[in-house]
Protein backbone atom coordinates (compact mmCIF):
# COMPACT_ATOMS: atom_id res chain seq x y z
CA UNK A 1 0.00 0.00 0.00
CA UNK A 2 1.21 3.33 -0.82
CA UNK A 3 0.93 4.66 2.73
CA UNK A 4 3.60 1.74 3.73
CA UNK A 5 5.90 2.10 0.99
CA UNK A 6 9.80 2.80 1.32
CA UNK A 7 10.71 6.11 -0.11
CA UNK A 8 14.11 7.25 -0.88
CA UNK A 9 15.73 8.92 1.86
CA UNK A 10 16.61 12.17 -0.07
CA UNK A 11 13.21 11.79 -2.14
CA UNK A 12 12.93 15.96 -1.42
CA UNK A 13 15.49 18.30 -2.40
CA UNK A 14 15.84 21.65 -2.17
CA UNK A 15 18.66 24.02 -4.48
CA UNK A 16 18.75 27.91 -2.91
CA UNK A 17 21.22 29.75 -1.15
CA UNK A 18 19.15 29.17 1.76
CA UNK A 19 19.70 25.16 2.35
CA UNK A 20 23.04 22.76 3.12
CA UNK A 21 23.32 19.64 2.83
CA UNK A 22 26.08 17.89 4.64
CA UNK A 23 26.48 14.34 5.54
CA UNK A 24 25.70 14.82 9.08
CA UNK A 25 23.36 18.06 9.05
CA UNK A 26 20.66 19.47 6.55
CA UNK A 27 20.73 23.13 7.36
CA UNK A 28 18.75 26.24 6.78
CA UNK A 29 18.08 29.44 6.83
CA UNK A 30 14.07 30.90 7.34
CA UNK A 31 13.05 34.69 7.79
CA UNK A 32 10.30 34.27 10.61
CA UNK A 33 7.99 37.16 9.33
CA UNK A 34 5.44 38.72 11.43
CA UNK A 35 3.65 42.05 12.56
CA UNK A 36 3.87 44.20 16.06
CA UNK A 37 1.07 45.53 16.52
CA UNK A 38 -0.41 48.68 18.44
CA UNK A 39 -4.03 48.78 19.50
CA UNK A 40 -5.15 52.34 19.91
CA UNK A 41 -8.17 53.70 21.58
CA UNK A 42 -9.57 50.18 21.35
CA UNK A 43 -10.51 49.86 17.94
CA UNK A 44 -7.63 51.86 15.51
CA UNK A 45 -4.29 49.45 14.85
CA UNK A 46 -1.20 50.50 14.06
CA UNK A 47 1.23 47.42 12.57
CA UNK A 48 4.95 47.10 11.64
CA UNK A 49 5.98 44.48 9.94
CA UNK A 50 9.19 42.25 11.72
CA UNK A 51 11.38 39.72 10.29
CA UNK A 52 13.50 37.70 12.50
CA UNK A 53 16.56 35.44 11.09
CA UNK A 54 16.82 32.15 12.16
CA UNK A 55 18.98 29.05 11.26
CA UNK A 56 17.74 25.44 11.50
CA UNK A 57 19.94 22.32 11.23
CA UNK A 58 18.86 19.03 11.76
CA UNK A 59 20.87 15.64 12.36
CA UNK A 60 20.24 13.64 9.42
CA UNK A 61 22.11 10.84 12.14
CA UNK A 62 21.29 7.32 10.52
CA UNK A 63 17.82 6.57 12.12
CA UNK A 64 16.87 2.85 10.87
CA UNK A 65 15.21 2.36 13.94
CA UNK A 66 13.42 3.94 17.15
CA UNK A 67 11.93 2.65 20.03
CA UNK A 68 8.01 3.32 20.66
CA UNK A 69 7.34 2.41 24.78
CA UNK A 70 4.05 2.45 25.16
CA UNK A 71 2.22 2.49 28.83
CA UNK A 72 -0.78 0.76 28.26
CA UNK A 73 0.39 -1.42 25.91
CA UNK A 74 -1.88 -4.25 26.45
CA UNK A 75 -5.17 -2.04 25.74
CA UNK A 76 -7.08 -1.44 22.58
CA UNK A 77 -4.48 1.09 21.47
CA UNK A 78 -1.55 -0.16 22.50
CA UNK A 79 -2.75 -3.51 21.05
CA UNK A 80 -3.94 -2.30 17.62
CA UNK A 81 -0.67 -0.08 17.27
CA UNK A 82 1.61 -3.44 17.57
CA UNK A 83 -1.04 -5.37 15.19
CA UNK A 84 -0.89 -3.11 12.66
CA UNK A 85 2.81 -2.38 12.71
CA UNK A 86 3.58 -6.22 12.11
CA UNK A 87 1.15 -6.50 9.69
CA UNK A 88 2.75 -3.68 7.73
CA UNK A 89 6.22 -5.48 8.69
CA UNK A 90 5.61 -8.74 7.47
CA UNK A 91 2.84 -8.00 4.89
CA UNK A 92 -0.04 -9.76 6.13
CA UNK A 93 -3.32 -9.52 3.97
CA UNK A 94 -6.64 -10.56 5.60
CA UNK A 95 -10.04 -12.08 4.35
CA UNK A 96 -12.85 -9.60 5.09
CA UNK A 97 -16.29 -10.46 4.41
CA UNK A 98 -16.20 -8.62 0.99
CA UNK A 99 -12.62 -8.47 0.08
CA UNK A 100 -9.08 -8.88 0.55
CA UNK A 101 -7.49 -6.19 2.85
CA UNK A 102 -3.75 -5.19 2.55
CA UNK A 103 -2.12 -3.34 5.68
CA UNK A 104 -1.62 0.76 5.44
CA UNK A 105 -1.21 3.99 7.57
CA UNK A 106 -4.44 5.43 6.22
CA UNK A 107 -5.08 8.06 8.97
CA UNK A 108 -1.73 8.86 9.57
CA UNK A 109 -0.97 13.08 8.38
CA UNK A 110 2.86 11.42 7.94
CA UNK A 111 2.31 8.74 6.12
CA UNK A 112 -0.96 8.87 4.20
CA UNK A 113 -1.40 12.58 3.76
CA UNK A 114 0.40 14.77 1.35
CA UNK A 115 2.29 18.24 0.99
CA UNK A 116 2.40 21.04 -1.81
CA UNK A 117 5.55 21.59 -3.12
CA UNK A 118 5.13 24.25 -5.82
CA UNK A 119 4.22 24.10 -9.71
CA UNK A 120 6.21 22.28 -12.44
CA UNK A 121 6.99 23.68 -15.53
CA UNK A 122 3.41 23.21 -16.82
CA UNK A 123 1.81 24.93 -14.04
CA UNK A 124 0.39 22.03 -12.46
CA UNK A 125 0.60 21.45 -8.66
CA UNK A 126 2.71 19.18 -7.31
CA UNK A 127 2.37 17.24 -4.01
CA UNK A 128 4.41 14.31 -2.43
CA UNK A 129 4.18 13.26 1.36
CA UNK A 130 4.22 14.67 3.59
CA UNK A 131 6.85 12.10 5.31
CA UNK A 132 9.51 12.72 2.64
CA UNK A 133 10.04 15.96 3.92
CA UNK A 134 12.75 15.42 6.05
CA UNK A 135 14.09 11.91 6.74
CA UNK A 136 12.06 10.26 9.53
CA UNK A 137 11.60 6.89 10.93
CA UNK A 138 9.35 4.52 8.99
CA UNK A 139 6.52 3.20 11.73
CA UNK A 140 7.70 -0.49 10.10
CA UNK A 141 10.84 0.28 11.83
CA UNK A 142 9.69 1.27 15.42
CA UNK A 143 10.81 -1.47 18.45
CA UNK A 144 7.92 -2.02 19.94
CA UNK A 145 7.53 -2.54 24.09
CA UNK A 146 6.22 -0.86 26.99
CA UNK A 147 3.78 -1.85 30.03
CA UNK A 148 0.74 -2.33 31.05
CA UNK A 149 -1.02 -3.38 34.70
CA UNK A 150 -2.82 -6.46 33.06
CA UNK A 151 -0.36 -9.15 32.08
CA UNK A 152 -2.56 -11.13 29.53
CA UNK A 153 0.07 -11.40 26.54
CA UNK A 154 0.14 -9.33 23.95
CA UNK A 155 -1.91 -12.20 21.53
CA UNK A 156 -4.44 -12.50 24.11
CA UNK A 157 -4.61 -9.38 24.89
CA UNK A 158 -5.42 -8.03 20.86
CA UNK A 159 -8.70 -10.70 21.06
CA UNK A 160 -9.63 -9.06 24.13
CA UNK A 161 -9.59 -5.45 22.41
CA UNK A 162 -11.86 -6.91 19.58
CA UNK A 163 -10.78 -4.55 17.07
CA UNK A 164 -9.51 -6.10 14.19
CA UNK A 165 -11.08 -8.66 12.37
CA UNK A 166 -10.52 -12.00 12.90
CA UNK A 167 -8.70 -13.29 10.12
CA UNK A 168 -6.00 -10.72 10.74
CA UNK A 169 -5.94 -11.70 14.64
CA UNK A 170 -5.37 -15.07 13.22
CA UNK A 171 -2.30 -14.06 11.05
CA UNK A 172 -0.45 -11.72 13.61
CA UNK A 173 -0.92 -13.44 16.68
CA UNK A 174 2.29 -15.78 16.39
CA UNK A 175 4.17 -12.81 16.34
CA UNK A 176 2.39 -11.27 18.80
CA UNK A 177 2.79 -13.73 21.48
CA UNK A 178 6.49 -12.99 21.15
CA UNK A 179 6.11 -10.13 22.98
CA UNK A 180 4.55 -12.18 26.14
CA UNK A 181 3.40 -10.38 29.15
CA UNK A 182 3.98 -6.27 29.52
CA UNK A 183 6.41 -4.95 32.00
CA UNK A 184 4.58 -4.87 35.09
CA UNK A 185 3.57 -1.09 35.67
CA UNK A 186 2.37 1.08 38.47
CA UNK A 187 -0.94 1.38 39.60
CA UNK A 188 -2.48 3.61 42.44
CA UNK A 189 -6.40 2.15 42.28
CA UNK A 190 -7.78 5.89 42.80
CA UNK A 191 -6.59 7.17 40.18
CA UNK A 192 -8.33 5.02 37.48
CA UNK A 193 -12.21 3.64 37.83
CA UNK A 194 -12.93 1.09 40.37
CA UNK A 195 -13.85 -1.30 37.73
CA UNK A 196 -10.45 -1.67 35.99
CA UNK A 197 -9.22 -3.47 39.20
CA UNK A 198 -9.73 -7.12 37.70
CA UNK A 199 -7.29 -6.02 35.28
CA UNK A 200 -4.50 -5.19 37.47
CA UNK A 201 -2.61 -8.10 38.19
CA UNK A 202 0.86 -7.36 36.80
CA UNK A 203 1.81 -4.43 39.14
CA UNK A 204 5.33 -3.28 40.55
CA UNK A 205 4.89 -4.15 44.34
CA UNK A 206 4.98 -1.44 47.05
CA UNK A 207 3.79 2.04 47.99
CA UNK A 208 7.13 3.41 47.34
CA UNK A 209 7.10 5.85 44.65
CA UNK A 210 11.37 6.53 44.56
CA UNK A 211 11.16 3.02 44.54
CA UNK A 212 8.36 2.40 41.07
CA UNK A 213 10.15 5.74 39.48
CA UNK A 214 13.51 3.97 39.83
CA UNK A 215 12.37 0.85 38.19
CA UNK A 216 10.49 2.53 35.44
CA UNK A 217 13.80 4.37 34.99
CA UNK A 218 15.57 0.90 35.04
CA UNK A 219 12.90 -0.40 32.18
CA UNK A 220 13.71 1.92 29.99
CA UNK A 221 17.53 2.03 30.25
CA UNK A 222 17.70 -2.06 29.86
CA UNK A 223 15.22 -1.40 26.67
CA UNK A 224 17.67 0.75 25.19
CA UNK A 225 21.08 -0.97 25.72
CA UNK A 226 19.04 -4.95 24.94
CA UNK A 227 17.93 -3.02 21.38
CA UNK A 228 21.20 -1.18 20.97
CA UNK A 229 19.34 1.98 20.43
CA UNK A 230 19.05 5.32 21.97
CA UNK A 231 16.16 7.35 20.30
CA UNK A 232 13.25 5.94 22.85
CA UNK A 233 9.89 7.64 22.68
CA UNK A 234 7.29 7.02 25.82
CA UNK A 235 3.88 7.32 25.36
CA UNK A 236 0.96 7.00 27.78
CA UNK A 237 -1.78 5.13 25.97
CA UNK A 238 -3.21 3.90 29.26
CA UNK A 239 -6.39 4.51 31.16
CA UNK A 240 -7.41 8.10 31.31
CA UNK A 241 -6.70 9.19 35.38
CA UNK A 242 -8.77 11.12 37.81
CA UNK A 243 -6.95 14.88 37.99
CA UNK A 244 -4.15 15.32 40.63
CA UNK A 245 -4.94 18.47 42.87
CA UNK A 246 -2.51 21.49 42.26
CA UNK A 247 -1.33 21.76 45.91
CA UNK A 248 1.91 24.45 46.44
CA UNK A 249 4.79 22.77 47.47
CA UNK A 250 3.38 19.43 46.47
CA UNK A 251 3.50 19.20 42.34
CA UNK A 252 3.77 22.97 41.54
CA UNK A 253 7.80 23.37 40.98
CA UNK A 254 10.41 20.62 39.83
CA UNK A 255 11.85 20.49 43.48
CA UNK A 256 8.47 19.35 44.95
CA UNK A 257 7.50 16.76 42.79
CA UNK A 258 10.89 15.10 42.83
CA UNK A 259 10.24 15.34 46.73
CA UNK A 260 7.07 14.31 46.71
CA UNK A 261 7.54 11.08 44.80
CA UNK A 262 10.59 10.50 47.67
CA UNK A 263 7.60 11.00 50.02
CA UNK A 264 5.23 8.92 48.41
CA UNK A 265 2.36 12.10 48.23
CA UNK A 266 -0.96 10.94 47.03
CA UNK A 267 -1.50 13.56 44.84
CA UNK A 268 1.43 11.82 42.40
CA UNK A 269 -0.45 10.17 39.18
CA UNK A 270 1.36 6.80 37.41
CA UNK A 271 1.54 8.93 34.86
CA UNK A 272 3.47 11.50 36.29
CA UNK A 273 5.78 8.88 37.60
CA UNK A 274 6.12 8.02 33.94
CA UNK A 275 6.75 11.46 32.83
CA UNK A 276 9.54 12.00 35.84
CA UNK A 277 10.98 9.08 34.77
CA UNK A 278 11.59 10.14 30.58
CA UNK A 279 12.53 13.84 31.79
CA UNK A 280 15.37 12.36 34.22
CA UNK A 281 16.66 9.35 31.42
CA UNK A 282 16.36 12.46 28.75
CA UNK A 283 13.30 10.75 26.35
CA UNK A 284 10.45 12.58 24.85
CA UNK A 285 6.95 11.64 26.55
CA UNK A 286 3.83 12.04 25.35
CA UNK A 287 0.50 11.82 27.04
CA UNK A 288 -2.04 10.26 25.27
CA UNK A 289 -4.63 10.11 27.67
CA UNK A 290 -6.62 14.13 29.03
CA UNK A 291 -5.35 14.11 32.73
CA UNK A 292 -3.00 16.50 34.15
CA UNK A 293 -0.18 14.48 33.88
CA UNK A 294 1.98 17.64 33.06
CA UNK A 295 1.68 19.36 36.82
CA UNK A 296 3.38 22.65 36.51
CA UNK A 297 6.33 20.77 38.68
CA UNK A 298 6.75 18.30 35.63
CA UNK A 299 7.16 21.46 32.99
CA UNK A 300 10.00 23.12 35.39
CA UNK A 301 11.64 19.53 35.63
CA UNK A 302 11.59 19.17 31.52
CA UNK A 303 12.75 22.84 31.14
CA UNK A 304 15.97 21.80 33.81
CA UNK A 305 16.47 18.93 31.64
CA UNK A 306 15.96 20.10 28.18
CA UNK A 307 13.74 17.14 27.79
CA UNK A 308 10.63 17.08 25.62
CA UNK A 309 6.96 16.09 26.35
CA UNK A 310 3.80 16.55 24.65
CA UNK A 311 0.16 15.92 25.25
CA UNK A 312 -2.81 15.97 26.08
CA UNK A 313 -5.20 13.51 24.69
CA UNK A 314 -5.58 12.04 21.08
CA UNK A 315 -7.69 14.12 18.97
CA UNK A 316 -8.82 11.16 16.63
CA UNK A 317 -13.35 11.89 16.18
CA UNK A 318 -15.58 13.88 18.06
CA UNK A 319 -12.66 17.01 19.10
CA UNK A 320 -11.23 16.94 15.35
CA UNK A 321 -14.18 17.43 13.64
CA UNK A 322 -15.23 20.37 16.36
CA UNK A 323 -12.01 22.10 15.95
CA UNK A 324 -12.67 22.18 11.86
CA UNK A 325 -16.41 23.00 12.27
CA UNK A 326 -16.10 25.22 15.14
CA UNK A 327 -13.81 27.16 13.35
CA UNK A 328 -15.63 27.38 9.86
CA UNK A 329 -18.60 28.74 11.59
CA UNK A 330 -17.21 31.44 13.53
CA UNK A 331 -14.71 32.19 10.16
CA UNK A 332 -17.68 32.22 7.63
CA UNK A 333 -19.19 35.13 10.21
CA UNK A 334 -22.10 32.73 11.88
CA UNK A 335 -22.12 32.73 15.46
CA UNK A 336 -22.54 29.09 17.13
CA UNK A 337 -24.87 29.16 20.10
CA UNK A 338 -24.48 26.09 21.37
CA UNK A 339 -22.38 22.91 20.68
CA UNK A 340 -24.00 19.92 22.11
CA UNK A 341 -21.86 17.02 22.21
CA UNK A 342 -23.15 13.06 22.91
CA UNK A 343 -20.83 9.50 22.84
CA UNK A 344 -21.38 6.41 23.36
CA UNK A 345 -18.86 3.57 23.50
CA UNK A 346 -18.44 0.04 24.61
CA UNK A 347 -14.88 -0.46 25.16
CA UNK A 348 -12.81 -0.37 28.38
CA UNK A 349 -11.94 2.88 27.80
CA UNK A 350 -15.92 3.85 28.10
CA UNK A 351 -15.90 1.41 31.03
CA UNK A 352 -13.37 3.25 32.98
CA UNK A 353 -15.01 7.03 31.58
CA UNK A 354 -17.91 5.39 33.16
CA UNK A 355 -16.60 6.92 36.37
CA UNK A 356 -17.17 10.33 37.66
CA UNK A 357 -14.22 11.22 37.81
CA UNK A 358 -12.13 10.03 35.09
CA UNK A 359 -14.87 11.37 33.21
CA UNK A 360 -14.35 14.95 34.40
CA UNK A 361 -10.91 14.71 33.03
CA UNK A 362 -12.08 13.66 29.53
CA UNK A 363 -14.49 16.56 30.03
CA UNK A 364 -12.22 19.64 30.71
CA UNK A 365 -9.92 18.30 28.10
CA UNK A 366 -12.87 18.01 25.05
CA UNK A 367 -14.53 21.40 26.20
CA UNK A 368 -11.73 24.00 25.42
CA UNK A 369 -11.55 23.54 21.95
CA UNK A 370 -13.41 26.34 20.75
CA UNK A 371 -12.45 29.05 23.01
CA UNK A 372 -9.71 30.42 20.82
CA UNK A 373 -11.89 30.46 17.38
CA UNK A 374 -14.71 32.21 19.72
CA UNK A 375 -11.85 34.72 21.35
CA UNK A 376 -10.49 35.46 17.73
CA UNK A 377 -13.96 36.86 16.57
CA UNK A 378 -14.96 39.73 19.04
CA UNK A 379 -17.53 41.11 16.46
CA UNK A 380 -19.82 38.07 16.97
CA UNK A 381 -19.07 37.47 21.01
CA UNK A 382 -18.12 40.33 23.84
CA UNK A 383 -15.19 39.91 24.62
CA UNK A 384 -14.51 40.27 28.58
CA UNK A 385 -14.02 43.62 29.13
CA UNK A 386 -17.48 44.01 27.65
CA UNK A 387 -19.11 41.43 29.45
CA UNK A 388 -17.00 42.44 32.52
CA UNK A 389 -16.32 38.96 33.58
CA UNK A 390 -13.68 36.70 34.14
CA UNK A 391 -14.09 34.80 30.38
CA UNK A 392 -15.79 36.70 27.52
CA UNK A 393 -19.02 35.66 25.95
CA UNK A 394 -19.19 32.03 25.14
CA UNK A 395 -21.33 29.45 23.06
CA UNK A 396 -22.74 27.04 26.17
CA UNK A 397 -21.03 23.99 25.43
CA UNK A 398 -21.57 20.19 26.89
CA UNK A 399 -20.36 17.16 26.67
CA UNK A 400 -21.88 13.86 27.51
CA UNK A 401 -20.12 10.42 27.45
CA UNK A 402 -21.65 7.13 27.81
CA UNK A 403 -20.98 3.74 28.46
CA UNK A 404 -22.73 0.87 25.95
CA UNK A 405 -20.84 -2.30 25.68
CA UNK A 406 -22.44 -3.37 22.77
CA UNK A 407 -21.22 -1.31 20.16
CA UNK A 408 -17.25 -1.88 21.48
CA UNK A 409 -14.75 0.04 20.38
CA UNK A 410 -17.60 1.92 17.64
CA UNK A 411 -17.57 5.11 19.42
CA UNK A 412 -20.50 7.16 18.54
CA UNK A 413 -20.84 10.95 18.45
CA UNK A 414 -23.83 12.80 18.38
CA UNK A 415 -23.22 16.82 18.00
CA UNK A 416 -25.54 19.87 17.38
CA UNK A 417 -24.04 22.69 16.28
CA UNK A 418 -26.96 25.63 16.96
CA UNK A 419 -25.98 29.17 15.28
CA UNK A 420 -27.29 32.66 15.04
CA UNK A 421 -27.23 33.88 11.30
CA UNK A 422 -28.81 36.92 9.95
CA UNK A 423 -31.60 39.22 11.09
CA UNK A 424 -32.30 36.79 14.21
CA UNK A 425 -32.40 33.72 12.47
CA UNK A 426 -31.02 30.08 13.14
CA UNK A 427 -29.00 27.48 11.96
CA UNK A 428 -29.19 23.76 13.00
CA UNK A 429 -26.07 21.32 11.78
CA UNK A 430 -26.48 17.55 13.05
CA UNK A 431 -23.58 15.32 12.96
CA UNK A 432 -23.71 11.73 13.32
CA UNK A 433 -20.11 10.73 13.44
CA UNK A 434 -18.94 7.22 14.05
CA UNK A 435 -15.56 6.72 15.20
CA UNK A 436 -14.27 3.04 15.56
CA UNK A 437 -11.80 4.69 17.89
CA UNK A 438 -8.64 2.56 18.12
CA UNK A 439 -8.25 2.94 14.53
CA UNK A 440 -8.79 6.18 14.13
CA UNK A 441 -6.07 6.79 17.69
CA UNK A 442 -3.39 4.07 16.10
CA UNK A 443 -2.43 6.16 13.58
CA UNK A 444 -2.51 9.70 15.73
CA UNK A 445 0.09 7.79 18.25
CA UNK A 446 2.25 6.81 15.72
CA UNK A 447 2.51 10.60 14.03
CA UNK A 448 3.25 11.62 17.48
CA UNK A 449 6.16 9.57 17.79
CA UNK A 450 7.94 9.89 14.68
CA UNK A 451 7.66 14.30 14.84
CA UNK A 452 8.43 13.87 18.91
CA UNK A 453 11.63 11.73 17.46
CA UNK A 454 12.40 14.44 14.79
CA UNK A 455 11.71 17.46 16.85
CA UNK A 456 14.24 16.21 18.80
CA UNK A 457 16.94 16.12 15.92
CA UNK A 458 16.29 19.83 15.38
CA UNK A 459 18.03 22.68 16.89
CA UNK A 460 17.86 26.64 15.78
CA UNK A 461 19.84 29.46 16.47
CA UNK A 462 18.41 33.48 15.98
CA UNK A 463 20.83 35.27 13.72
CA UNK A 464 21.46 38.70 15.22
CA UNK A 465 23.99 40.84 13.45
CA UNK A 466 25.84 37.82 11.95
CA UNK A 467 26.87 36.88 15.96
CA UNK A 468 27.81 33.40 15.93
CA UNK A 469 25.49 32.13 18.20
CA UNK A 470 25.25 28.43 19.39
CA UNK A 471 22.92 25.93 17.94
CA UNK A 472 20.03 25.58 20.75
CA UNK A 473 17.28 22.38 21.13
CA UNK A 474 13.73 23.79 21.00
CA UNK A 475 11.53 24.29 24.03
CA UNK A 476 10.66 21.34 25.71
CA UNK A 477 6.76 20.99 25.31
CA UNK A 478 6.20 20.13 21.94
CA UNK A 479 3.27 22.11 20.89
CA UNK A 480 4.11 21.51 17.17
CA UNK A 481 2.10 18.21 18.19
CA UNK A 482 -0.74 19.98 18.85
CA UNK A 483 -2.58 18.61 15.43
CA UNK A 484 -2.92 15.03 17.03
CA UNK A 485 -3.99 16.67 20.24
CA UNK A 486 -7.13 17.47 21.83
CA UNK A 487 -6.05 19.30 24.76
CA UNK A 488 -2.79 20.92 23.34
CA UNK A 489 0.08 21.45 25.73
CA UNK A 490 1.77 24.86 25.37
CA UNK A 491 4.39 26.89 26.76
CA UNK A 492 3.24 28.38 29.72
CA UNK A 493 1.63 31.81 29.34
CA UNK A 494 1.35 31.58 25.75
CA UNK A 495 -1.81 30.89 23.67
CA UNK A 496 -3.04 27.47 22.97
CA UNK A 497 -4.66 26.94 19.36
CA UNK A 498 -7.20 24.50 18.79
CA UNK A 499 -8.04 25.20 15.22
CA UNK A 500 -6.91 22.44 12.74
CA UNK A 501 -6.10 23.90 9.40
CA UNK A 502 -3.78 26.32 11.61
CA UNK A 503 -2.43 23.20 13.62
CA UNK A 504 -1.30 22.16 10.43
CA UNK A 505 -0.21 25.01 8.92
CA UNK A 506 2.10 25.46 11.99
CA UNK A 507 3.53 22.29 11.82
CA UNK A 508 3.98 22.08 7.54
CA UNK A 509 5.58 25.55 7.79
CA UNK A 510 7.76 24.64 10.39
CA UNK A 511 8.78 21.24 8.58
CA UNK A 512 9.07 23.07 5.15
CA UNK A 513 11.24 25.76 7.37
CA UNK A 514 13.77 23.16 8.33
CA UNK A 515 14.46 22.67 4.36
CA UNK A 516 14.68 26.29 3.68
CA UNK A 517 11.02 26.58 2.00
CA UNK A 518 8.85 29.41 3.02
CA UNK A 519 5.61 28.47 4.50
CA UNK A 520 2.69 27.32 2.44
CA UNK A 521 0.69 29.96 1.14
CA UNK A 522 -2.63 29.82 -0.95
CA UNK A 523 -1.92 33.23 -2.85
CA UNK A 524 -1.59 31.68 -5.90
CA UNK A 525 -0.67 34.79 -7.63
CA UNK A 526 0.46 33.46 -10.99
CA UNK A 527 -2.92 32.97 -11.85
CA UNK A 528 -4.28 36.39 -10.62
CA UNK A 529 -2.07 37.82 -13.08
CA UNK A 530 -2.14 38.60 -16.68
P1 LIG B 1 -7.89 0.65 27.06
O1 LIG B 1 -8.64 0.73 28.33
O2 LIG B 1 -8.27 -0.39 26.07
O3 LIG B 1 -6.33 0.49 27.33
C1 LIG B 1 -5.69 1.04 28.42
C2 LIG B 1 -4.68 0.04 28.97
O4 LIG B 1 -3.93 0.68 29.98
C3 LIG B 1 -5.31 -1.18 29.60
O5 LIG B 1 -4.75 -2.35 29.05
C4 LIG B 1 -4.97 -1.05 31.08
O6 LIG B 1 -4.78 -2.30 31.68
C5 LIG B 1 -3.71 -0.24 31.02
N1 LIG B 1 -3.36 0.55 32.21
C6 LIG B 1 -4.14 1.25 33.06
N2 LIG B 1 -3.39 1.87 33.99
C7 LIG B 1 -2.11 1.60 33.70
C8 LIG B 1 -0.87 1.97 34.25
N3 LIG B 1 -0.81 2.76 35.34
N4 LIG B 1 0.26 1.52 33.69
C9 LIG B 1 0.23 0.72 32.60
N5 LIG B 1 -0.92 0.32 32.04
C10 LIG B 1 -2.07 0.76 32.57
O7 LIG B 1 -8.01 2.10 26.42
P2 LIG B 1 -7.69 2.61 24.92
O8 LIG B 1 -8.94 2.60 24.14
O9 LIG B 1 -6.52 1.89 24.41
O10 LIG B 1 -7.34 4.12 25.21
C11 LIG B 1 -6.16 4.44 25.92
C12 LIG B 1 -6.16 5.87 26.37
O11 LIG B 1 -6.16 6.72 25.24
C13 LIG B 1 -7.37 6.25 27.22
O12 LIG B 1 -6.95 7.10 28.25
C14 LIG B 1 -8.23 7.00 26.26
O13 LIG B 1 -9.07 7.94 26.88
C15 LIG B 1 -7.19 7.67 25.38
N6 LIG B 1 -7.72 8.02 24.09
C16 LIG B 1 -8.18 7.07 23.23
C17 LIG B 1 -8.72 7.45 22.03
C18 LIG B 1 -9.23 6.49 21.07
O14 LIG B 1 -9.81 6.91 20.09
N7 LIG B 1 -9.04 5.19 21.26
C19 LIG B 1 -8.84 8.82 21.64
C20 LIG B 1 -8.37 9.73 22.61
C21 LIG B 1 -7.79 9.31 23.76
Amino acid sequence: HPTAARRPADAITVQGENTLYTDEHITSKFYNRGADVVVQDGNRYLIKPAVTPFEFRLSARSLRLGILMLVGIGGNNGTTLVATILANRHNIAWHTKSTIQRPNYIGSLLRASTIRLGLDATGKDIYAPLSDLLPMVHPNDLVLGGWDISGVPLDAAMKRAAVLEWDLQRQVAPYMKEFGTPLPSIYYPDYIAANQEERADNVIPGNDKSFHLEQIRKDIRNFKATNNLDQVIVFWTANTERYSEIIPGVNDTAGAILSSIRNSHEEVAPSTVFAVASILEGVPFINGAPQNTFVPGVIELAEQHKSFIGGDDLKSGQTKLKSVLAEFLVNAGIKPLSIASYNHLGNNDGQNLSSQRQFRSKEISKSSVVDDMVAANHLLYKTKAEVEAEQGEHPDHIVVIKYVPAVGDSKRAIDEYYSEIMGGGRSTINIFNECEDSLLATPLILDLTILAELLTRIQYRQLVNDADVEFKPLYPVLSLLSYMLKAPLVKPGTDVVNSLSRQRNALETFLKACIGLEGSSDLLLETRIW
